[in-house]
């Protein structure tokens, strides 16, 4: 459904991206890997136009949307929850979801948020609580809530799980394959090496603004893989 075509992409005249190519089919759960730096976050950004492309395409569902802008990625049907849970803490819970569709028509926003209520019922309990009152983990998946407000067909996700506990984050992952299992395809990438590559169902590395190996859940046997974390190229 999403092909990244040899992709160079950067901020201004800086080269992060350097011809990279992925493929992800309907319905995978695509793990993207690699160590800090590496340009993970801005893969991410590239698809969803918040940075600068140099060359290379991006197609979705057949169309190129590589000059799309943001608002009209989510009406194609792609949704971005990005690093560092960017929730809005002053507002409540039911008005960060809100926020999440204000682009869409009235009903459609009412129906999907009985659908995130149905799937995150936590939500629906503290509603009317300030999202600042909420636990990292919550918080969390009140930012991928608002995300699938926009009822989107590929979800990209940028390290959820990061800075929760063992449990929040055996959780979120949980939730991460519920969501996929209801027919929503999902990038997701990851610090969290061990677990992202459980759940995906394919991985990619990225190394120095590369993909440097992918593959499935045996790339984690691969040898390379400690190079390219812990050096040694
Ligand atoms: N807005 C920006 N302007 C200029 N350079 C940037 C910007 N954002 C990121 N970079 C640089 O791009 C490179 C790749 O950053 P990116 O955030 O994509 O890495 P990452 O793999 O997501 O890393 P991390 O694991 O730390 O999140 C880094 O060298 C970073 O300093
Ligand atoms: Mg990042």
């Amino acid at each position: 459904m999403l092909k990244i075509n040899n992709l160079h992409a950067g901020y201004d005249k800086i080269e992060i991206l350097k011809g990279v190519n992925i493929d992800v089919k309907n319905n995978e759960i695509i793990a993207l890997i690699g160590p800090n730096g590496a340009g993970k976050s801005t893969i991410l950004k590239s698809i969803f136009n918040l940075c600068n492309i140099y060359s290379g395409e991006i197609i979705f569902k057949d169309k190129n949307i590589t000059k799309l802008q943001t608002y009209e990625l989510i009406h194609e049907g792609i949704s971005y929850v990005p690093q560092g849970r960017q929730i809005f803490r002053e507002l409540t819970v039911k008005e960060n979801l809100e926020m999440g569709a204000f682009i869409l028509d009235k009903n459609v926003m009412k129906r999907n948020i009985k659908d995130v209520y149905q799937k995150f019922p936590f939500l629906k309990e503290k509603r009317n609580e300030y999202a600042i009152n909420l636990s990292g983990g919550q918080q969390q998946l009140l930012a991928i809530g608002r995300a699938l407000m926009q009822n989107p067909q590929l979800l990209l996700l940028d390290e959820p799980s990061l800075g929760l506990s063992p449990k929040s984050m055996k959780e979120m992952f949980n939730k991460i394959k519920e969501i996929n299992k209801e027919g929503v395809s999902i990038i997701i990438v990851e610090q969290n090496a061990k677990q992202s590559v459980e759940i995906a169902d394919r991985t990619y590395i990225l190394e120095d603004g590369k993909i440097a190996l992918n593959g499935g859940k045996e790339i984690l046997k691969n040898k390379k893989l400690k190079d390219i974390y812990f050096g040694g190229r």
